[in-house]
């Protein structure tokens, strides 16, 4: 079974990119949404326990926030898979200013997790790390590189 860990500033196009390659398959798993680490734990719980696909559609920007998700998935013998979105400052930033007003996050908000970004390596857990690009309005996938 999969379990699909998103990494990416807001605005980099991870919930996007769910709607178009998960939304058939993937149960999504998103703390804006659920609000409450409560509601996410026990929706993981039960993916874990059902051999539910999911994705963790959180910018999950730091190790310390993959971590927690990689072990739980390993412990439940699911395969990690980590896709990287492309981070930069300015395409956030303009992808978010063209979001409706209550869609848009503050700017603030996005150098933040900028910031504190650590970008991923295989030897967090990921079985697959993948690297997605948009151009031109198309996501792009590659195997991670970890020059990038
Ligand atoms: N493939 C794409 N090409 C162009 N714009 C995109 C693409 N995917 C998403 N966007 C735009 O970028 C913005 C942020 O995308 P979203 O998926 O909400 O990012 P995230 O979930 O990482 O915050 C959205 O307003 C969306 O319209
Ligand atoms: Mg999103």
């Amino acid at each position: 079974m999969e379990a699909v860990v998103f990494i990416g500033v807001q605005g980099s196009g991870k919930s996007s990119f769910f709607k178009e390659r998960f939304f058939t398959t993937h149960l999504r798993i998103s703390l804006d949404l659920l609000k409450t680490r409560n509601r996410e734990k026990r929706l993981l719980d039960v993916c874990l326990g059902t051999d539910q696909r999911f994705v963790i559609d959180n910018t999950n920007a730091t190790r310390a926030e993959r971590v927690n998700y990689i072990g739980a998935a390993k412990a439940a013998r699911f395969q990690v898979v980590g896709y990287y979105f492309q981070s930069k400052i300015e395409d956030c930033l303009r992808r978010n200013g063209n979001r409706t007003q209550a869609e848009r996050v503050p700017d603030v908000a996005i150098y933040s997790t900028a910031k504190k970004l650590e970008l991923p390596t295989r030897e967090e857990g990921f079985d697959k790390l993948f690297y997605v690009r948009i151009e031109n309005g198309q996501f792009f996938v590659e195997d991670w590189c970890d020059e990038v």
